[in-house]
């Protein structure tokens, strides 16, 4: 369906999607896709602004995926309540003006038993799902540690959507927040271990006013924190910053897990600083 100038075309359908990006590059134009979760707030909305500067070289497509992926959810994780308001992301990505493109698939699991539907796509149910997905892209060592230490199947699951997104998209670009620092640095690192022909920008954190990092969870915010400093690039813990490093905290606040970072590029004039 053809969408009204200024909005975004919605596209439900994989086959559909490729089609369509196919069009923009032959006509073209650079394909930049910003992947999200829906219920956008500014700090996506930065992301659709990055993702428009994104070439200096020529026009722009911009595509934003809305896709709550089920295998990056453990079962006992927020799936079920994970905010969403498909109408109001809509709206709000028709007024930046910036959007060709809405992508929200259904489903993107072929789903074990009859007719391929029903049957949640987690870790858990890897071994039950019989002629389902069973195709996971690990990113082995930075998987591991901070997020992913308590959350062993967040980051097999986003890779394994991102790089679903990627072939159904097939962008030149795409465009991730830093806010999700070791996610960011999981699809770089996947992007360059099986050559995806896509640049990865990664777009500085976006902050409540009250410096709160702009996170859709925020919604069921109600308090505790974590907290560890590595090393930027291999996200290796350091006794000194003694190199670009990171910290990365995650917080429990009731039961709404919040992370945020920053990234430390200067050194303590003795060469390193405690932590
Ligand atoms: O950051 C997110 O919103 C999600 O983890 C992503 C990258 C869209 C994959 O589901």
């Amino acid at each position: 369906m053809a969408a009204v100038a200024g909005e975004p075309e919605v596209i439900r359908d994989k086959a559909a999607m490729r089609a369509w990006a196919r069009r923009r590059r032959a006509e073209g134009k650079t394909v930049a896709l910003v992947p999200t979760m829906g219920f956008l707030h500014d700090g996506h909305l930065s992301l659709v602004s990055a993702a428009a500067a994104a070439s200096a070289t020529g026009p722009v497509a911009v595509v934003v995926s809305i896709y709550v992926n089920p295998s990056q959810f453990a079962p006992t994780e927020d799936l079920a309540t994970y905010p969403s308001d498909l109408a109001g992301d809509l709206r709000k990505l028709a007024a930046t003006g910036a959007v060709a493109a809405v992508f929200c698939p259904p489903d993107l699991y072929v789903r074990a038993g009859a007719g391929g539907s029903g049957g949640a796509v987690s870790c858990l149910e890897e071994a039950s799902c019989g002629d389902g997905h069973e195709t996971w892209i690990r990113v082995e060592r930075l998987e591991k540690g901070l997020c992913g230490s308590r959350r062993p199947v967040f980051f097999r699951g986003v890779a394994t959507v991102v790089a679903k997104l990627f072939n159904i998209v097939e962008p030149d670009i795409a465009v991730f927040g830093k806010k999700d620092y070791q996610q960011w640095r999981v699809i770089c690192r996947m992007v360059r271990d099986l050559d995806f022909a896509i640049d990865i920008i990664g777009s500085e954190i976006v902050r409540e006013a009250d410096g709160l990092a702009m996170s859709s969870r925020n919604v069921h915010l109600s308090h505790e924190e974590r907290e560890k400093i590595v090393e930027q690039e291999n996200l290796v813990a350091l006794e000194r910053i003694d190199r670009p490093a990171a910290i990365c905290v995650a917080a429990w606040f009731g039961k709404v897990r919040l992370i945020d970072n920053m990234e430390i590029q200067t050194h303590h004039p003795d060469g390193g600083a405690s932590i």
